[in-house]
């Protein structure tokens, strides 16, 4: 990849920083026992994820044994969400799920599974245009039989912050288990379980400039759980399988650097969002901010462009050297609307054309311009493309 590239797709994923790996290295083959193995290789190994357990509980402010290591934020939904279901039927006969329809699809194919395969009832609640789920539509819907809750707290495709505090008082009311899947806001606010009222929280290290391949899950104490992954008593039975040492360590270190650094990186990182949106919406004919124009992620900027064909700027933007998204990662080469900007109302015209533009720690605002400058052009040609064939909107 040339230098001059530019990347603006930090919401997809990060580079593993520098002290991140430097804090690896030694868990790949000088301290490469078996946590679970008695003797001191094992020993070594085991206390590197116990004290990354304890960094990661420090964070979220709860216990060390409320933390589940998993392999990504995919597995860390799927077992919340799975394990919560199950044990709620097994212990109290509950069958009803309710989610949002704006989740990431690790929660939204779970759920669709769980109806499936299962046999649940699975509901989905309404939002606003900017994509929020309202407490009072929670409060309507919660059920005796109400088995768990899943609220994404910041969306990956429009970035729009969810108000899970409230949500989650009123699961804890009702004595409703609340999983909220915060991929995304883990990179950019210190989340804090006790005040979020939560009892389930998915994490993914590869979003907050650690490595890929390891998430956590938060499992608040007495929330029944049945392991999705069976096997040895790893991780007190909750997960099994041997834990990825190196990369447990590299996750509890970036996650410790963005509780140190948080502010001043939302504070870099939201000037150059807000000069994104503010030069897109003004230069570009027939554009809108999707999500939320306050509540939103830090360094997030998504937009639609009616007319346009989303992939196909895609690749007019990457010829011209700047990678951005349409969305998710998972949806690129999907040709149909996205399920989130369906959901807050969009037509398909509106909804076919969607760029996402998410900054990094160390985007440079000149990087910025560059986009900015290329960017009208870019647009125009990826509608003449399409042929314009928008409805009105
Ligand atoms: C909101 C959200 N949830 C879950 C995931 C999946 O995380 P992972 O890539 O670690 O499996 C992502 C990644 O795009 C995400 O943005």
């Amino acid at each position: 990849m040339t230098t001059d590239r530019i990347y603006l797709d930090y919401s997809a994923s990060t580079p593993v920083d520098g002290r991140v790996l430097e804090a690896m290295l030694p868990y790949f083959q000088q301290h490469f026992g078996n946590p679970s193995s008695i003797h001191r290789f094992g020993q070594r190994a085991e206390g590197a994820v116990e004290s990354s357990r304890e960094q990661m509980a420090a964070a979220l402010n709860c216990q060390p044994h409320e933390i589940v290591f998993t392999s990504c934020g995919s597995e860390s939904d799927n077992l919340a969400l799975r394990g919560a279901a199950l044990a709620a039927r097994q212990q109290r006969g509950a069958n009803h799920i309710l989610i949002s329809p704006v989740e990431h699809h690790a929660v939204a194919r779970t759920a669709e599974q769980l109806a499936e395969v299962f046999g649940f009832e699975v509901e989905r609640l309404p939002v606003d245009e900017y994509g929020r789920v309202s407490p009072q539509e929670v409060a309507r819907r919660l059920r005796p039989d109400t088995a768990v809750v899943s609220i994404i707290h910041a969306n990956n495709e429009i970035g729009t912050l969810n108000p899970i505090a409230e949500i989650g008082a009123l699961c804890r009311q009702r004595g409703i288990p609340l999983h909220t899947d915060a991929v995304q806001s883990g990179a950019h606010f210190p989340l804090d379980v006790a005040a979020l009222n939560v009892d389930l929280l998915s994490l993914g290290a590869h979003k907050f400039y650690g490595p890929k391949g390891v998430g956590a899950l938060y499992v608040r104490e007495g929330t029944p759980l049945l392991p999705t992954q069976t096997g040895g008593s790893q991780e007190l039975g909750r997960r099994a399988g041997t834990q990825n040492v190196p990369y447990i360590v590299g996750m509890a270190t970036a996650f410790a650097l963005v509780q140190q650094e948080h502010a001043e990186r939302a504070a870099h990182e939201r000037a150059l969002r807000d000069r994104i949106i503010g030069r897109v919406l003004e230069e570009i004919p027939a554009a809108r901010l999707t999500g939320h124009p306050e509540e939103r992620l830090p360094n997030h900027a998504s937009f639609v462009f009616r007319g346009v064909d989303g992939n196909q700027l895609l690749i007019l933007l990457d010829a011209a050297g700047f990678a951005c998204s349409s969305g998710s990662a998972c949806k690129t080469g999907n040709p149909e609307p996205s399920e989130v900007l369906t959901a807050i109302g969009l037509p398909r015209a509106w909804a076919l054309g969607s760029l996402r533009v998410t900054v990094g720690k160390d985007t440079r605002p000149e990087e910025v311009e560059r986009f900015l400058d290329a960017l009208p052009e870019l647009v125009e040609k990826a509608r003449l493309h399409n042929g314009e064939h928008g409805e009105s909107p």
